[in-house]
Parts: C-alpha cells; sequence; structure tokens
C-alpha cells in the first residue's frame, strides 16, 4: 500500500488529496474510488501506458486506488501523475522513501511526457497547506507554482524525470520564484509594476469632458459607469482608459488573479503571473454561463475574469437577458456562487462595471447632429432591455455627446492618464485609512458616519431624493459618490458642491 498527496480544484480553490493505493492478488483491473470525474477515470489508461513507455512493469494484479476525502469531486487530470507513482509505490517498483512531505501534480501524455494542468498554483497553495515542502509539477507550470511561498517546486517534463528524483539518481532542481516579487519582504519588486505605462492614455480623447470626470471619479471610488451617447463618439475609447486610471494591483490581488486565470486555462506561461488591472471585454453575443461561469467542471466566467479589474459591456441592451440579471447580483455580493448535486464552488467576481449603449437602436436619439430614425415604441422597447434595478446599481451615467469638429481639431489637451491616476491614488489612500478599498464598497450602516455631510449637504440630497423620486438605494449610491468627490478635493464632509456634482451623474435627473 501507498499514499500520495496531490490536490483537486473546486472552483478557483485547490483542496487536498491523499492517493492511497493497494495492490490484492485479484484477476488484474484498476479501479479509482473516491468520487472521480470522468477525466480522472480515464487516468488509469493513461497511467497504464505512461509506466510502459518509462519501461516499467504496470501490476497484472488488482489495484484499488482510493482518492480521499470520499466526498470531494475530483475533477481534471492532475491526479494522473501522483496515482501513477502510488500505484508503482505500492508494487515496489519505486522505493516509498522519497516520498514523505512530496506532493505531485500532473496530467500523463500516452509516452510519459507530463502535460501543464489548470490552476496549478491554487493546486500547490493546498499541498503546501496540507503540509508538504516540495512539490513536483509539469515543467509547463513550474514558473505559475512558483509564487507560492513555503514550498519548493521542482518543474518535471516526463514521468522518467520524477522517478530519477524519486529513486535519487537525478534530483529534480527547484525553480526559482519569479523576480516580479519579494517573497520575504511579501510585496513587489518595484513598486509601481502595476499598470501599463504605454497604455492608452486619456488625453487622445477630444471632448468628453464629463466621461473624463466620470472615469476618473469611477477609479477614485470604484464606482461604476455607463456611458450613453451615438456611434462615434468615444465611449469605447474612454472605457478603454479606464483600467490605466486605477492603483497598482497589490500583491494579494495579483495572486487571487492569477489563480483565477490559471483557474480558466487563460494563464500565459511564459509570464504566468497576471500583474495588470484585468480589462475585460466580453461581446455581447456571450453566453450566461461565459459571463457568469459554469460548465463541467465549473470554469470562471468574464466576471471572475474581470475580478480585481474591469469588466466593460459595450452594447449592454444587447446582452442576454438573463445575463444582465445575475450580474445584478454579482454587481450587489462580488462573488459568484455555482450550486449543482456534483459540484459547488464560489468564484471571486469583485470588479468594476463600465458599459456603454447607444440611446436608442440606431444610435442619435436626442443628438443635434442627426436625426433619430426610430419610433417612440421602438425607443422604449431598446431602452427596457437594460432593467432599473441594474440601472439603479450603477453608480455615474454619463452623456457622450457628438465630437464637434472644432474640438476635434484641436491639439491634445487636459489631463494625461498618469495625472488622473496619482490624484485617484491619493483619494484610495484616504480611503484605505477608513478601513475600505473603495467608497463603493462602504456598508450602509458606516456611510452616514464616514460620508460625514454638512447640513446643507444633506438637505440638498433630500430636497434631490423628492424632486427627482430617487430610490432608497440610489439616494445612498448619490452620497457614496459625494463622498468620493470630497475624498479627490481633500475635504473631510461632504459638501453640497459634492452631492450636486454626484447628482448630475444619475440619469432620473
Ligand atoms: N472624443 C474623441 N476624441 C478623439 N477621437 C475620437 C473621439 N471619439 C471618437 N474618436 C475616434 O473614433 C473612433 C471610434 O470611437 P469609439 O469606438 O470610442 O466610439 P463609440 O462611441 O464607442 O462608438 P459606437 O457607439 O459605435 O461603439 C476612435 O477610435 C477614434 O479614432
Ligand atoms: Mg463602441
Ligand atoms: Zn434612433
Amino acid at each position: 500500500m501507498s499514499r500520495i498527496t496531490s490536490a483537486a480544484l473546486t472552483g478557483v480553490d485547490g483542496a487536498p488529496v491523499e492517493i492511497e493505493v493497494r495492490i490484492s492478488s485479484l484477476l488484474p483491473r484498476v479501479d479509482i474510488v473516491g468520487l472521480p470525474e470522468a477525466a480522472v477515470r480515464e487516468s488509469a489508461a493513461r497511467v497504464r501506458a505512461a509506466v510502459g513507455a518509462v519501461g516499467l512493469r504496470f501490476p497484472d494484479r488488482r489495484v484499488t486506488v482510493n482518492l480521499a476525502p470520499a466526498e470531494l469531486r475530483k475533477s481534471g487530470a492532475a491526479l494522473d501523475l501522483p496515482i501513477a507513482i502510488g500505484i508503482l509505490a505500492a508494487c515496489a517498483e519505486v522505493p516509498n522513501e522519497g516520498l514523505p512531505g512530496l506532493a505531485l501534480i500532473g496530467e500523463l501524455a500516452l509516452d510519459g511526457r507530463l502535460r501543464g494542468v489548470r490552476g496549478a498554483l491554487s493546486l500547490v497553495l493546498a499541498c503546501r497547506d496540507a503540509g508538504c515542502r516540495r512539490v513536483v509539477v509539469p515543467l509547463a507550470n513550474a514558473r505559475e507554482a512558483a509564487l507560492a511561498p513555503g514550498i519548493e517546486v521542482c518543474g518535471a517534463s516526463s514521468l522518467r524525470d520524477v522517478l530519477g528524483d524519486i529513486t535519487g539518481t537525478q534530483k529534480l532542481a527547484a525553480t526559482e520564484a519569479p523576480r516580479i516579487f519579494d517573497r520575504d519582504a511579501d510585496g513587489w519588486n518595484g513598486a509601481d509594476e502595476g499598470n501599463d505605462p504605454d497604455g492608452p492614455c486619456l488625453r487622445e480623447i477630444r471632448g468628453q469632458e464629463s466621461g473624463k470626470r466620470a472615469l476618473e471619479i469611477a477609479a477614485a471610488g470604484g464606482h461604476g459607469v455607463l456611458l450613453s451617447g451615438p456611434p462615434g463618439s468615444g465611449k469605447t475609447m474612454l472605457a478603454r482608459r479606464l483600467p490605466g486610471l486605477l492603483p497598482p494591483l497589490a500583491f494579494e490581488e495579483a495572486l487571487e488573479a492569477t489563480r483565477i486565470h490559471s483557474a480558466a486555462g487563460l494563464l500565459d506561461q511564459r509570464r504566468p503571473f497576471v500583474r495588470r488591472r484585468p480589462f475585460r471585454a466580453p461581446h455581447h453575443t456571450a453566453s450566461p454561463a461565459g459571463l457568469m461561469g459554469g460548465g463541467n467542471p465549473p470554469r470562471p466566467g468574464e466576471v471572475s475574469l474581470a475580478h480585481r479589474g474591469v469588466l466593460f459591456l459595450d452594447e449592454l441592451p444587447e446582452f442576454d437577458r438573463r445575463a444582465l440579471e445575475s450580474l445584478r447580483q454579482v454587481l450587489e455580493d462580488p462573488v459568484v456562487r455555482i450550486a449543482r448535486a456534483r459540484h459547488n464552488c464560489v468564484f471571486p467576481a469583485h470588479f468594476m462595471l463600465i458599459a456603454a449603449c447607444n440611446p436608442c437602436p440606431c444610435g442619435w436619439y436626442r443628438s443635434h447632429k442627426r436625426d433619430c430614425r426610430c419610433d417612440e415604441t421602438t425607443i422604449a422597447k431598446y431602452q427596457r432591455r437594460v432593467s432599473g434595478p441594474l440601472l439603479d446599481r450603477i453608480d455615474l451615467h454619463v452623456g457622450v455627446p457628438a465630437v464637434e469638429w472644432k474640438d476635434l481639431d484641436r491639439p491634445a489637451e487636459g489631463p494625461d492618464s498618469r495625472s488622473v491616476r496619482a490624484r485617484v491614488v491619493a483619494a484610495r489612500a484616504v480611503q484605505h485609512r477608513r478601513g475600505v478599498t473603495a467608497n463603493a464598497e462602504l456598508p450602509d450602516r458606516s456611510l452616514d458616519a464616514v460620508a460625514g455631510a454638512t447640513t446643507q449637504a444633506r438637505s440638498l440630497l433630500g430636497r434631490a431624493v423628492d424632486s427627482l423620486h430617487l430610490s432608497a438605494r440610489a439616494a445612498r449610491r448619490v452620497l457614496r459618490v459625494s463622498r468620493t468627490l470630497a475624498d479627490l478635493a481633500g475635504e473631510p464632509h461632504v459638501l453640497p458642491v459634492h452631492v450636486a456634482e454626484a447628482l448630475g451623474f444619475r440619469h432620473e435627473s
């Protein structure tokens, strides 16, 4: 009997798995027990071929592979390698001595090569938490896995390499952690590595002053934005400049984003680390599962790939209605829960939403530049596609009118992304000291105390709630945006000017 530690992916998290192998002298067959999914059940065939390919004998007796804990669903092919070594150890083809404290992860090809797996970083973290000091992973995952602190990571390219390591004939070398961060200081090497200094700049956009202002406020307080205007006015341009205004990713945030991309199989193995705020722009034909996450085994959707970054929904009214309704929920509580008979998992989805739409199907409703060709019912129907409750959850509504030629013809002017970002970082620092990452997350119960609105500011808000028929939720949201405006201005109290500007970004007005 042998026992090996490995891990399985549930959602974006790894869970440790113990592989026990027993060999008995019954008829030759392989049983894998302990809730294996299809890919794990098929492991037996890959393992048999790979063992043959390295010239070792697969036991012609009964092999029972037990995966513990029994109640955890095991999916994916990452258990191939530990199953193979477990079987070889159980029939004494490899020594048991090399195994304690060692974890194994990897999919086997029929010729014995090791293939990369999804979620390597999370799997390695789970092995570390299970008490392993060293882990062997496929070479393709070694750099990503080496980000895990507190465990030695070795990359192997084949089953033969792993056997050499366990028998001691050729020890595998430890993979260096990528130099982009400093393990000991638990932080970045180079404070401002987070965002792309050569990314698109705000200054390239002519006119659209209120659009640019909205982006600055959004970035400073983590507020959602809806841009509405005729075709070709710069909505997409504006949205693409939002990530560049955000503070750089903190190390822990980068680790979270990396684990999500890894679980989705989307990590670039040459640079296996998400260092910049994600910017996801799914097409409006995206399926609800593609957007929210799903599938079997479940994979993170666009909302999770945008975790700690920006989700851009261009042509908002064209998105699937059900998808938009689930979006409402994630905006309230930034996680996606996928509950199935077989899988129960949670994907983080903490993102900033920026959406764009035209005011009507032809795009020119209420524009002074051209006439709208749509009739009233078409316009009403188009606008109803995005529900009131969803609109209510987007803090900043901005009109993006067609730009005049005289503005387009002018040289670039106005603030550049770098200087706006500096103001954003300063405003966020104030919010950090209050214990939140952004004002948009201020809980209702502490909002009033934190906002510290003056009497005049409160009465202005009160009058607006009545005359504009704002919902209670909208009123709270206006106050949060006002707090952000005060933070940008370095004011300890929310003043009437802040409330007035915040009200200007509600669509009711
Ligand atoms: N305000 C602007 N300043 C400078 N260039 C602009 C501006 N608006 C639009 N452009 C030019 O027009 C192109 C299209 O702009 P953009 O894609 O942002 O428009 P849009 O509002 O998203 O249109 P649509 O509603 O069709 O999606 C840009 O790539 C840019 O070259
Ligand atoms: Mg566009
Ligand atoms: Zn129209």
